[in-house]
């Protein structure tokens, strides 16, 4: 079966190019009355950022906070608190942040026209409704989620994405001076989801000629940035962008594998942010994805990064047995890194081994 990847239809990009943003929403403003949203990291509150936002009218923040992986009941509370606003159902929904700021304007944007509670639109295609206009502004680059059909989130009952068509933002603003500020680790970490991606994306049976070339250039502007010793930060911030973008493009035609079937249990059982925990699984993974596992210790000691270790210790048993149930419930990215017999590859006790190792 061939599959339609909906991609993102317009993108701004370029240093300097959410100043425009003020701008291009102005065309969007329905009538006098109608306002525009913005979710915001909430540790961006009194930085020079909150200043830049366009807020005109009735348009107003709300402050997100990221601590945690992003969940169905927030995404609920924040409909919502728009919905009983007393403007109401908003023009558009703006997220400002990095993948979970991104993913939880994607999830509210389809939850402002679609009943009930979020944790029952967690599959592919079950969003009846077109969401409100929205538009993802990263401020931090790796994830792909700026570029992807997928809001992430973790329900009562598991980690899973609002999937489909109406989820894609309808512009993304990406402007490199943005994510200058990310703090070191985090910056690294969400970097290194992007190079995961392509890693993923052409190491298994679901690759193609598309996401192969995508995933091709997005590693190439990886490795510049974390391995070449003379490029500007500038240039590496321009580029960590891109790879992101290009990275977010491949796997929506291609599939993550091992290494993002491992993290999804480390999240949803033990709240490990995605990039930290798929730094985390990956780090263990030479078995399975060889050279670029040793190319990725190559550059953890290039940039002195902590990346976590012996976090199994001290786990219960039924804590391993829900990771690993999480992770072998994701048939999807087994199937792409093992072929369509995976189940003879992949076991929950070898799944539980890989833990261990972590
Ligand atoms: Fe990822």
């Amino acid at each position: 079966m061939f599959r339609i990847i909906k991609s993102v239809p317009k993108c701004l990009f370029g240093k300097g190019s959410f100043n425009q943003l003020g701008d291009l929403l102005e065309e969007k403003r329905i009538n006098d009355d109608s306002c525009f949203v913005f979710l915001v990291d909430d540790c961006f509150k009194n930085k020079p950022i909150e200043k830049k936002i366009p807020l005109k009218r009735a348009d107003y923040i709300i402050w997100v906070n990221v601590d945690n992986e992003p969940k169905t009941f927030v995404v609920d509370s924040i409909r919502d608190q728009i919905k009983n606003s007393k403007e109401g159902i908003p023009a558009a929904v703006i997220g400002i942040g990095g993948g979970s700021i991104l993913d939880y304007a994607k999830a509210v944007s389809v939850m402002l026209t679609n009943n009930g509670s979020s944790s029952l639109y967690q599959g592919l295609n079950l969003a009846k409704n077109q969401g409100v206009y929205h538009i993802g502004i990263p401020t931090l680059s790796g994830t792909g989620a700026e570029v992807s059909m997928t809001a992430v989130l973790t329900g009562p009952e598991k980690k899973l994405g609002i999937k489909g068509e109406f989820t894609p933002f309808d512009l993304i603003v990406l402007d490199p001076e943005l994510i200058y500020d990310a703090p070191k680790n985090q910056r690294f970490y969400t970097g290194m989801d992007s190079y995961i991606h392509n890693v993923e994306s052409l190491n298994g049976i679901y690759k193609n000629c598309i996401s192969e070339s995508y995933a091709i250039q997005s590693q190439a502007l990886c490795r510049e940035v974390f391995l070449n010793d003379n490029i500007t930060r500038e240039e590496a911030d321009e580029k960590l962008m891109v790879s992101s973008y290009f990275g977010g493009l491949s796997i929506g035609h291609s599939e993550v594998g091992v290494c993002h079937a491992l993290s999804y249990g480390l999240s949803y059982v033990l709240d490990f942010h995605h990039g930290i925990a798929n730094c985390i699984a990956f780090n263990q993974l030479e078995d399975i994805y060889g050279p670029a596992v040793r190319d990725f210790h190559t550059m953890v000691e290039k940039h002195k990064i902590d990346i976590p270790f012996g976090i199994s210790k001290g786990l219960t048993l039924e804590q391993f047995e829900k990771m690993a149930i999480t992770a072998f419930g994701l048939d999807h990215m087994w199937r792409h890194a093992f072929g369509l017999d995976w189940a003879k590859h992949v076991s929950k006790e070898k799944i539980i081994d890989w833990y261990k190792r972590m």
